[in-house]
């Protein structure tokens, strides 16, 4: 795999998973196994390990989840509930080890202390308590934001209604809830014979129990806990991890028996192979050991990165494998034009999941691993979750039928499907003259992530697209004032009524205005996720400005472009994409027409945070650092409001210049721009 090659790949897995976790999370009716779910982000997560540098600032990788479903009130995570970065062998588990060592300064030989606990298939929960009073549970949500299960967590016996004396006025208590296997096999077994409902694996039963309406029915099922983090917390309980952990066993919580602490990476990996042979008689389900940083205070220098913590990573368990057959090849065209190959399988069960498709990635990996239909194939299931198609068991039989001819036109409009010389994926050249780009530019457009219209979910879009109501995103916006003309009124159509017609329009008159970020993240630009969107609506402020520069930057010489790739995170494949969109007649036009009805709100420049000298403040390091590292002093800067931009330019406010640094000194200095060393740095931001 080149670069190019893996370029595509992680711009489709960054998609794919996104879709298949709202799917999960906010549907609860996941399309495609976990293990298959889990196989995405795993090929995800080694495409990552190989290109560094392609990392998204999207990236599943980066994100956790999806935001919180309806039918719960909300509850605003004081501290964020976070996710883990995945480690798929020992040599992972070993860099991720190096890597603390690395963050901290720390030599091979000083002493270092994880604690490696049982990663629990279940859900993860957040336990408010308030006067040692057990006050609110929340679901994790998208980390930041998740639902208010009090109700039904009230019913779990495991989770102490009230805490000794003594405890901080305000504490939260983290840990999983999850159901053992003998419990589960019971209830489905029960939920069977009522002809009610019954779950994939124990994971899903948890979590559709626990996200009840009615708490009696969550009193009916068999949740239990265990505790292993805590959130907020008025005062400190231990300064260690396996303190916390010692502390909430003495408070009553359930932890797990199996955590133990350990002194080197040896002893991890022994924690690792220890559980994994008794993985399968425990009375519950893993999917990993988790290995966490024991000290607080040196989780606190290691921070985190995106949504997971530095001073953690979950140590997962090897993929199951089943076989099954290939029925058929398809194509599925996605929202930038991209023809995707899906396995249609005999479905067939992996770890208690039903799996009936699969990717295939793309033309390349069909022929590699010369997969046709009728074949047996393996189908495997990754670590905590899910399968993909690891190969053809069978291909030496006779009147085996003829190899996938992958198909040079879109299956979805007929227009010529071409693949660029270096690149992995075929993709449609129809534009948005291709019915299925269409539709997924509206779906991707109306999605909650991006302008966020209620009510109109994806068979809507498909419905409305179909009948020619609406075409463009643009069109949205004038559908109130054209209904009933062109086409009968919604009201009157089958599945709807006046309400929620009515209803409808109120959702997207509410989007009348919309912030520079998320009109951005709208627009469905190929690579242009939440995070990049994010990153260009700071940097630019306005629409306008925005529009303005990106004409510039058509010219790679001019200083709109280099501009574009100072800023951290975009680079030139990204700041190509962003060029040619903005550049084709038809985006420019369907821009003019939404602007016409939408307002895109500016962002202000941050604001300068008081005592943060660095605040709004552009900063490019180069060279070693000695005192905390590259990887740190970034952390800290960014922390401190400051803006890390990869290289210089004519906007660096400053360049603070390590040892052994390069082309970027020089450069700044023929900038004449300000540079600092080290510690001058750290006295700047008050650490000197
Ligand atoms: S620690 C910042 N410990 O794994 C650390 N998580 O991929 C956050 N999980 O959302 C989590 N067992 O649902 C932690 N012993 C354990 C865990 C665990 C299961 C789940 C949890 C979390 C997810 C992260």
């Amino acid at each position: 795999m080149d670069a190019a090659q893996a370029e595509e790949a992680l711009d489709w897995l960054a998609h794919a998973v996104a879709f298949h976790d709202r799917r999960y999370y906010q549907d609860d009716a996941p399309r495609i196994a976990d293990a298959e779910y889990d196989a995405l982000r795993r090929r995800n997560a080694e495409i990552e390990r190989r290109f560094p540098l392609l990392v998204r600032p999207d990236s599943p990788s980066r994100r956790v989840g999806a935001a919180a479903a309806t039918g719960f009130a909300k509850v605003r995570h004081a501290v964020p509930m976070l996710s883990l970065d995945n480690a798929f062998s020992e040599e992972d588990a070993r860099d991720f080890v190096a890597s603390v060592r690395r963050f901290l300064k720390l030599s091979d030989e000083a002493p270092l202390a994880f604690v490696a606990e049982p990663k629990i298939d279940g859900l993860s929960i957040s336990l408010r308590y308030e006067d040692g009073q057990f006050v609110r549970g929340a679901t994790r949500g998208d980390g930041a934001e998740g639902e208010d299960v009090t109700a039904n967590l009230r019913t779990v016996g495991e989770i102490p209604p009230s805490l000794p004396a003594g405890v901080p006025s305000v504490l939260e208590v983290r840990g999983e809830i999850y159901m053992r296997r003998a419990d589960f096999a019971a209830m489905n077994a029960a939920q069977e014979a009522k002809g009610e409902k019954v779950f994939a694996n124990p994971r899903n039963a948890a979590a559709g129990s626990l996200r009840q309406l009615d708490p009696r029915i969550t009193a009916g099922r068999p949740l239990r806990l265990f505790a292993y983090a805590l959130g907020e917390a008025a005062a400190p309980v231990a300064d260690s991890h396996w303190g916390v952990l010692q502390q909430l066993a003495r408070w009553r919580f359930p932890t797990n028996p199996e955590s133990r602490r350990c002194e080197s990476v040896d002893a991890l990996l022994d924690a690792y192979r220890d559980l994994g042979a008794r993985r399968d008689a425990l009375p519950y389900e893993i999917d990993g050991i988790v290995y966490k940083v024991d000290d607080h205070e040196l989780q606190r220098r290691l921070g985190f990165v995106s949504r997971a913590p530095r001073w953690a990573v979950a140590h997962k368990y090897p993929a199951q494998q089943v076989t099954t057959e290939l029925r058929a090849i398809s194509i599925q065209v996605g929202r930038t034009g991209a023809l995707t190959p899906v396995a249609e399988l005999e479905p067939v069960t992996v770890a208690g999941v039903v799996v009936s498709r699969a990717t295939l990635h793309n033309e390349d990996e069909i022929r590699r691993k010369d997969v046709r239909a009728g074949d047996r194939v393996v189908v495997q299931r990754a670590g905590d979750v899910i399968p993909q198609v690891v190969e053809a068991v069978d291909r030496d039989r006779p009147g085996r039928g003829p190899a996938f001819v992958f198909p040079e036109a879109c299956p979805a409009c007929g227009s010529a499907a071409v693949r660029p010389e270096g690149e992995a994926i075929r993709r449609c050249t129809g534009g948005l003259a291709c019915p299925a780009q269409a539709v997924e530019r509206l779906r991707h457009f109306a999605q909650r992530t991006a302008a966020d219209i209620e009510g109109l979910g994806e068979e809507r879009v498909q419905a409305f697209f179909d009948e020619g109501r609406v075409r463009t995103p643009s069109d949205l916006f004038t559908l109130a004032a054209r209904d009933g003309k062109e086409f009968p009124p919604l009201a009157e159509k089958d599945g709807w009524g006046p309400t929620s017609a009515a209803k409808l329009f109120a959702a997207i008159d509410a989007r009348r205005t919309l912030p520079l970020d998320r009109f951005l993240f709208a627009l469905g630009i190929r690579q242009v996720g939440e995070a990049t969107a994010k990153l260009l609506a700071r940097h630019y402020g306005a629409i306008a400005a925005l529009r303005d520069a990106m004409a510039k930057a058509t010219d790679p010489e001019s200083d709109a472009y280099r501009d574009l790739v100072a800023i951290d995170q975009i680079g030139d494949k990204v700041a190509a994409d962003l060029i040619a969109f903005f550049a084709q007649p038809v985006n420019a036009a369907e821009i003019e027409a939404l602007l016409r009805h939408v307002v895109v709100t500016e962002v202000a420049a941050p604001v300068a945070a008081a005592g943060s000298p660095v605040a709004g403040k552009t900063v490019v390091f180069t060279g070693t650092m000695e005192r905390m590292g590259r990887a740190e002093a970034k952390a800290r800067a960014e922390a401190l409001g400051a803006k890390v931009a990869g290289d210089v330019s004519k906007k660096t406010d400053y360049v603070v210049v390590g040892a052994d640094a390069g082309s970027k000194a020089t450069k700044a200095a023929a900038l004449g721009l300000k540079t600092l060393t080290e510690a001058e740095w750290l006295a700047l931001i008050g650490e000197g």
